[in-house]
């Protein structure tokens, strides 16, 4: 009996002495001689900075001036125009290809992506007469632009054939998702190369056409 009643004893006794430790957290780092090693300077989620700046760590959430976020090495400044609005659209047509001229290379690559994202309604050969409009017998009841050949689209210019390609156009999706900006714009030349060719640019040679091309440079 005795012996139980000492062994409880200590138990109690050890229970109040933890309840008590743990009541006394010491939350106070003390003196602070480094504060890059006592406050993180990573950005937790809806922490204060307060106590930061009081440690005289200065952390304003900003990147270093310069800093290029990732898939914004080649900005495109404009947002989509509300509904209804075209202000944006228009304004687009000043907007230039970021990207030096295409090789011959880069023009098979961004043929390819046309013929996987955009053939199928524009085209293989930019006619606006894809397997999907079939000369509107097809499923698809809006007729895709004639990108080769329709008057406006040949002298539209680059950076708003982008920006549709961008936000899309009425019947037309975003391609933004599915292609990344370089690729867009890779798109763009590829379109203006086959546009340069229709009207009498060489065929051999699709890069050199494309920077040399008389019909080419003018939509700069
Ligand atoms: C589902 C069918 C469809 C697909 C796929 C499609 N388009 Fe279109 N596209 C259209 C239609 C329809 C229009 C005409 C939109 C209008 O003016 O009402 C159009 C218009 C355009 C225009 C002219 C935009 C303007 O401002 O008038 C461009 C440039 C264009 N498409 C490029 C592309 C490219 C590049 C792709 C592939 C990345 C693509 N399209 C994929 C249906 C399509």
């Amino acid at each position: 009996m005795k012996t139980t009643n000492i062994i409880s004893g200590i138990l109690t006794g050890t229970l109040a002495i933890s309840l008590f430790a743990c009541s006394d957290v010491r939350r106070n780092p003390g003196r602070i001689y480094m504060p890059d090693m006592t406050y993180s300077r990573a950005y937790e989620t809806y922490a204060s900075t307060e106590d930061l700046t009081k440690e005289g760590v200065h952390y304003d959430h900003m990147p270093v001036a310069g800093t290029i976020a990732r898939g914004e090495e080649l900005p495109f400044p404009l947002p989509k125009d509300a509904f209804g609005d075209t202000t944006n659209y228009h304004a687009a047509r000043d907007i230039k290809d970021p990207l030096p001229a295409c090789d011959s290379a880069q023009l098979d690559e961004a043929r390819r992506l046309f013929a996987i994202n955009c053939a199928i309604c524009h085209g293989a050969a930019l006619d606006g007469n894809g397997p999907l409009y079939k000369d509107g017998n097809g499923p698809f009841a809006a007729h895709p632009a004639q990108l080769v050949g329709g008057p406006q689209y040949m002298t539209m210019p680059e950076g708003q054939m982008f920006y549709s390609i961008e936000y899309g156009k009425n019947m037309m999706g975003s391609y933004a998702s599915q292609l990344n900006r370089k690729q867009r714009w890779m798109i763009v030349q590829y379109i203006k190369f086959k546009q340069a060719q229709s009207a009498g640019g060489s065929k051999s040679t699709p890069g050199a056409a494309a920077k040399s091309d008389s019909t080419a440079t003018a939509k700069k």
